[in-house]
């Protein structure tokens, strides 16, 4: 390097050069020098030095070389000495990087072609209280929460049970460690009361969103799952909005072929009470073991709320009426995508769970 740029400030004849083969070699040398130059720029800074030492108005060596070897270059060697010149002129115009230009660290290999990172998937269970919140949010339903710790008197007292009425047992609790007053919910209904606390009638809510049971663990049972809620208060609700409301449900999660019937049951905080069964997904009705041969799978509690309930929140019953009814969310989610074994949903396996989007 320093040789070359030595030499560029020679004439031609101080650099014993006098015919089209010396100026070849000499020119060779300049390139090649220029290349290394090149392919040192690895900054910013150094760019701008590159500028300065080949291309600089003063001491540049382009400028210099021009001056000096093609001035002194005899007649018949000026036109190859200026050829030259100017080609390796452009030559480092070109390696000049662009203003902004970013610098690689050299090692980093850019045409391998990059990392894949994949996107994550919803979960079906996810895709179901999606669908179910749509679903009611298009029927003039607001969507409601409340804490998955809660009081006996949300979970169990307001909602009509008794104290030491044997229907508590049915709800297989997880009391917290203390008074035995904080329990985690055992389903979705105390949202019920902590909106029409805070809410006058009319209300139309939906709830969906964790509860928990001491259930062992098996292909149908879950120590947490997830439920939806829904629910309607105003003056004048009827039976007949409750079969209305959950056969549109059913229809549009579902499809229109499914048909439903209802069965009467019993919840503390229902009166009637019934169980929705809807005809089995499966066989279509004409019964499989999955239907246990009887064409029809249990769905959902319901029923119109009890008179009781609207005491411990204020409403008036003589003048108020409403109904309600909720399900698993993640049973819905069995049902509609043909899963057999509610332990899949949560064991986070990404082969199981990239399937559903
Ligand atoms: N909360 C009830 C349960 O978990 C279901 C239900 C909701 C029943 C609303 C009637 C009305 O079993």
């Amino acid at each position: 390097m320093s040789a070359i740029s030595d030499k560029t400030k020679l004439s031609l004849q101080d650099l014993g050069i006098g015919d089209e083969t010396g100026v070849e070699a000499l020119m060779g040398e300049l390139r090649a020098s220029l290349d290394a130059a090149i392919a040192g720029i690895t900054s910013a800074e150094a760019a701008e030095q590159y500028r300065i030492q080949w291309l600089g108005r003063k001491q540049g060596l382009i400028g210099a070389a021009t001056d000096n070897w093609l001035k002194s270059a005899p007649g018949p060697l000026k036109r190859v000495v200026g050829k030259w010149l100017n080609e390796l002129r452009a030559r480092a115009e070109a390696g000049m990087p662009a203003e902004g230009a970013a610098f690689l660290s050299p090692g980093i290999d850019i045409t391998l072609p990059g990392v894949r990172r994949p996107i994550g998937s919803r979960h079906p269970v996810q895709l179901v209280m999606q669908e179910i919140e749509e679903i009611f949010r298009s029927m003039g339903y607001s969507v409601e929460t409340g804490p998955e710790v809660e009081t006996d008197y949300y979970n169990f007292e307001a909602l009509n049970f008794p104290p030491d009425h044997p229907a508590r047992d049915t709800q297989d609790t997880f009391f917290l460690a203390g008074d035995g007053n904080k329990l985690l919910r055992t389903h979705t209904s105390p949202v019920q009361i902590r909106t029409m606390e805070k809410q006058k009638p009319p209300v139309r809510a939906v709830v969906l969103g964790k509860v928990y049971r001491r259930d062992a663990p098996d292909a149908s049972h879950s120590f947490m799952f997830h439920q939806m809620e829904c629910f309607a208060v105003d003056t004048n609700i009827t039976l007949c909005d409750l079969k209305g409301t959950l056969n549109e449900f059913i229809r549009r999660f579902f499809g229109p072929k499914v048909r439903t019937r209802f069965r009467p049951s019993f919840f503390p905080f229902t009166e009637p009470s019934a169980e929705l069964d809807i005809s089995c997904l499966i066989c279509g009705g004409s019964g499989c073991p999955v239907c246990k041969r009887t064409g029809w799978v249990e769905l959902l509690g319901s029923g119109m709320i009890d008179p009781a309930v609207f005491g411990f929140v204020g409403y008036d019953p003589d003048r108020i009426s409403g109904f309600a009814f909720g399900t698993g969310a993640d049973r819905l989610a069995l049902m509609k995508y043909g899963i057999h074994d509610i332990q899949l949903l949560w064991q986070g396996d990404k082969r199981f769970l990239r399937q559903y989007r």
